[in-house]
């Protein structure tokens, strides 16, 4: 669940880059955020991963108050979610299977556990056929189904993806997306920020849009 109260965030200068935001997302809904460039829908997901504190207001992810976290509680926190980014974000000198079993490995998980875990994961995105190729031999759609696994990997009850498909064409984009909707359907809430109003409206999914820092159609 992910439920933000009255969120102000500013930054230097001032920007006031998120105004009064409310909105809440319950375990389990896949939710858009759509919006015009600027119009702070990375700021929205860099509150929620906890990579910066909002300015006012309140907000709670996955259980935790994300308002006052101590750096010290972020990184069991980062646990508790999965990102992915439009650029993908993949090491190059990792294979596919150690790129997605990175962050079990930052966790200490036994490497009979991670031999285990990762090919099942590999399945689950189409990759089995790719665990010991680099990044730079997959297509943009490899390369992303691969980050997907390793934001997954871990078994995060809330996954964020920013501009997932802004660097695919459309098939692999559609590819992407029912790739989401199926990690929403066993049960992690989805939030995914896009450009593309075409895909968004053939989804058919509930969508939330900001402006200039505003949210419209919010809770
Ligand atoms: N670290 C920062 N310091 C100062 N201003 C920032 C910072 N990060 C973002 N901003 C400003 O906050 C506003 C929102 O930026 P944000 O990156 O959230 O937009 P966005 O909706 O993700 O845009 P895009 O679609 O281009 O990715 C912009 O005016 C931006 O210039
Ligand atoms: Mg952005």
């Amino acid at each position: 669940m992910i439920e933000f109260s009255h969120v102000y965030k500013t930054y230097p200068g001032p920007v006031h880059a998120l105004k009064n935001i409310d909105l809440r997302i319950d375990k389990g809904e896949f939710v858009f955020l759509t919006g015009p460039s600027g119009a702070g829908k990375t700021t929205l997901f860099r509150m929620i991963s906890a990579f910066d504190h909002v300015t006012s207001g309140q907000l709670v992810v996955a259980n935790q108050e994300l308002t006052q976290i101590s750096s010290a509680d972020v990184p069991a926190f980062r646990r508790r979610i999965g990102v992915v980014f439009q650029d993908f974000k993949l090491l190059k000198n990792l294979t596919v299977f150690q790129n997605v079993a990175l962050p079990l490995k930052v966790l200490g998980e036994k490497e009979q556990n991670i031999r285990r875990r990762v090919p099942d994961f590999l399945e689950k995105v189409g990759l089995s056929h790719k665990s010991d190729q680099y990044p730079e031999s997959l297509s943009g759609g490899e390369q992303q189904r691969t980050a997907i696994a390793r934001a997954l990997i871990h078994q995060p009850g809330v996954l964020i993806a920013d501009e997932p498909t802004g660097n695919l064409d459309p098939r692999l984009s559609e590819e992407i997306m029912d790739l989401l909707e199926k990690v929403c359907a066993q049960g992690t809430t989805v939030f995914v920020a896009t450009h593309d109003h075409e895909m968004v409206k053939r989804r058919n999914k509930r969508t939330v849009s900001i402006r200039a820092g505003e949210l419209e159609g919010g809770r």
